[in-house]
């Protein structure tokens, strides 16, 4: 599996996470899924409001399953269609609080979408995000009410860990790559790097 090489010591199942391509289609275990989705329970968010929600299908439920990866892009359904579980992400426009506008609705999905996938390196599962989706499609199929906000998908399985070449095999074996701290953190002044 393509490990992340990180410059400083993070968190093992951080270097284990990645995005494969290449899955293969074997049932993922209903424990499993639930402590996925455990793990994005439990993430921070603005007022505690946790503005997620999610679909999921299971890919032994075939017909529920072939409704939710069309409601993918076609690039997307190209690779998905073997993962073990499909899942749809929403949030919530609204704070239930006050009924005021949530700006930051996206950043905690985000937070809660990444200890899912944490979560899923851990248990030897790769969760794969996408924002390649039909949001409207996703609406119309699954009745989604005005105040909520179709976002992405996650694809949940277990990767193959010896793919059939071909295109699939080989996005897999790219190389993983990251901006450098220095281009990312700053201090005094925009750009000029903390470290
Ligand atoms: C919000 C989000 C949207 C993404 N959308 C797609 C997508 O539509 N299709 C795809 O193949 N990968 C998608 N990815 C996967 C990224 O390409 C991948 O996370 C990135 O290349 C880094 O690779 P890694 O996850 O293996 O570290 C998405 C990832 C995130 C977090």
């Amino acid at each position: 599996m393509p490990n992340a090489k990180p410059d400083h010591p993070i968190i093992d199942a951080m270097t284990r996470r990645w995005s494969p391509y290449a899955f293969t289609p074997r049932t993922v275990e209903r424990d499993k899924v639930l402590q996925c989705f455990e793990a994005a329970r439990w993430a921070a968010s603005s007022f505690n409001e946790q503005p997620w929600s999610f679909l999921l299908a299971f890919r032994e439920q075939e017909a529920e399953f072939q409704r939710m990866l069309a409601c993918l892009s076609e690039g997307n359904q190209q690779w998905a269609g073997n993962v073990g579980v499909l899942i749809l992400t929403v949030t919530r426009e609204h704070f239930q609080r006050n009924d005021k506008p949530n700006r930051v609705a996206q950043h905690d999905l985000g937070a809660a979408a990444a200890h899912f996938a944490l979560q899923a390196a851990e248990l030897g599962l790769q969760a794969h995000q996408m924002a390649g989706v039909e949001l409207e499609k996703v609406r119309s199929t699954y009745q989604i009410p005005d105040g909520y906000q179709p976002q992405t998908a996650i694809a949940l399985g277990y990767p193959d860990p010896d793919p059939p070449a071909g295109k699939l095999a080989e996005r897999d074996a790219g190389p993983r790559e990251r901006r450098p701290i220095e281009e990312q953190v700053f201090h005094g002044r925009w750009q000029q790097p903390a470290f």
